[in-house]
């Protein structure tokens, strides 16, 4: 299963994406979890150590390795040079694990439309191709906020798209442009998960207001989450309410998988 986590900034990507990451390899999956964040903090939110967390670089800014593998320096556009470089070595040598989360540092790039294609796109695209291999393993892309990035490099290899929403119309705005842009690459299966729902009343708004995506579920809004961030602790493990709300999230998944 291959699932990338969007929506407008701070709706809950990460701290969705981290929860899920643990959910899975406490069920015993491999889990592979990627940051496309340019400011990465997956790591943080799956309560990475510092020793492990300085080993991480996002990929999309490794100059000298997009020079080696692809022939051309980190933003060329046009010109001659490997659109199809060697990646098989890279998730092994740029993750850290930790707690059975393989978590990776992608970066993201620019990319206008589906046509764009830099070197470090190349590379993206390659390694992300790669990933859709490793048959066995659960991969969870935690995306950079908003719809500009959402092209095919990034993410044409995902099976399915969740697109995290708080009880905001302009989230659910967000959600609808995202919707679109997917569906324009041929990504058809994305749900919907509300995030920071307070009542039944938010959650029957958002399930009454969706852009006709299904709905997963809902974290519930709870300051712990905050006190989590302050204590340095995951989510998974300070706050039971989140916990247990992804865990019926990746039921939902499997029930429709
Ligand atoms: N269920 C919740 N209850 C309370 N606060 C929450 C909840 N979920 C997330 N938050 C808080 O909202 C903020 C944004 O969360 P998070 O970083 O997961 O969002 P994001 O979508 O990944 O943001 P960005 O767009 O910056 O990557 C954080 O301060 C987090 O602690
Ligand atoms: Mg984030």
């Amino acid at each position: 299963m291959k699932l990338a986590i969007t929506g407008k900034g701070g709706v809950g990507k990460t701290t969705l994406t981290a929860l899920l990451a643990q959910v899975y390899a406490d069920a015993g999956r491999d889990v592979l979890a990627v940051d496309a964040d340019p400011s990465p903090c997956l790591a943080g939110a799956l309560g990475f150590p510092g020793e492990l967390r300085a080993r991480l670089h996002p990929i999309a800014e490794m100059d000298d390795l997009i020079y080696e593998r692809t022939g051309a320096k980190k933003g060329q556009v046009g010109g001659f040079f490997t659109i199809n470089p060697r990646v098989d070595d890279l998730p092994e040598r740029f993750s850290v694990t930790h707690r059975g989360v393989r978590l990776l540092e992608s970066g993201s790039v620019e990319l206008g439309g589906s046509g764009c294609i830099c070197p470090e796109a190349a590379i993206l695209k390659t390694l992300f191709t790669h990933l859709l291999f490793r048959q066995d393993e659960v991969l969870l892309l935690d995306m950079y906020a908003g719809v500009e990035h959402l092209g095919r490099a990034t993410v044409d290899f995902v099976d399915a798209m969740i697109v995290v929403v708080e009880p905001t119309r302009r989230s659910l705005g967000t959600a609808a442009q995202i919707k679109k842009l997917a569906n324009d690459i041929g990504l058809t299966k994305l749900y919907l998960v509300g995030n920071k729902v307070r009542n039944d009343d938010e959650a029957a708004f958002l399930e009454a207001e969706t852009p006709s995506l299904p709905v997963l579920g809902f974290l519930p809004a709870d300051l712990k989450v905050q006190e989590a961030d302050r204590l340095g602790i995951p989510v998974y493990d300070h706050v039971p309410s989140l916990k247990a709300a992804a865990l019926k999230i990746a039921d939902s998944l499997k029930a429709d998988a």
